[in-house]
């Protein structure tokens, strides 16, 4: 088990995963949404789903994104096997669900809110536990045909879809953050803040 300082510092997104080897087992992966989902929740809503799609699943659900994807207009026909193979990208896709109420705003916010901070522990959990992973969105999350096939409820959107695997030993490209002083003011009536570009980023290897 690391330290949390350390592991926040060492915690990188991975785009590409080591070849044949699985994201975590059933169990493990349970044990690790269990303590991810210890994160904030107002009103007990429990709004977070975590749906996992595993081995040849992902490349069904690939060529189901790619006709989607070419038929919307949002890719190229010459792209459908680029967009196939997106999720195969990793030996595990874990697609995260908000359960919301539709006519109530604040609550969606809390339930947007309260499954993001769940996903962001569940990336450190990963990390903790030896393996690695990639929050992503893109249009995939309003697509209907991913929706219908994940069995979706109206009412429930999807957050994030987490690429899960082992790390290769790719250095990843380095971390651009803004000092936090850049991002932060005190007290009351502060000359408000003038969001940082990259440029002004550090590089943090
Ligand atoms: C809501 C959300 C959606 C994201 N979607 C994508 C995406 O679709 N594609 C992508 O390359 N990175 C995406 N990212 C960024 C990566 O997950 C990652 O945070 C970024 O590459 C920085 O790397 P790091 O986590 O190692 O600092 C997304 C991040 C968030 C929070």
């Amino acid at each position: 088990m690391s330290n949390l300082t350390e592991l926040v510092s060492r915690r990188r997104s991975a785009a590409l995963f080591e070849e044949g080897a699985p994201g975590p087992d059933r169990a493990t992966l349970e044990a690790l949404i269990d303590l991810a989902i210890q994160a904030p929740n107002h009103r007990l809503t429990f709004p977070w789903r975590f749906h996992v799609v595993e081995g040849a699943d992902r490349e069904a659900l690939g060529a189901l994104w790619a006709d989607e994807a070419v038929a919307n207009g949002w890719a190229p026909e010459s792209n459908w096997d680029r967009e196939r193979a997106k999720l195969s990208r990793a030996p595990q896709v874990i697609f995260v669900g908000v359960v919301s109420d539709p006519d109530d705003a604040v609550r969606q916010r809390e339930d947007q809110a309260a499954t993001s901070a769940a996903v962001a522990q569940l990336l450190l959990l990963l990390e903790d536990a030896g393996f690695a992973g990639m929050w992503r969105t893109g249009r995939m999350v309003i697509s209907e045909a991913i929706r219908a096939a994940l069995a979706y409820q109206p009412g429930e959107s999807i957050e994030a879809i987490l690429y899960v695997g082992r790390r290769t030993s790719r250095t990843p490209p380095p971390r651009i953050r803004p000092a936090a002083a850049r991002v932060i003011s005190w007290g009351l009536h502060p000359t408000p803040l003038t969001s940082p570009t990259a440029k002004d980023a550090a590089a943090r290897g």
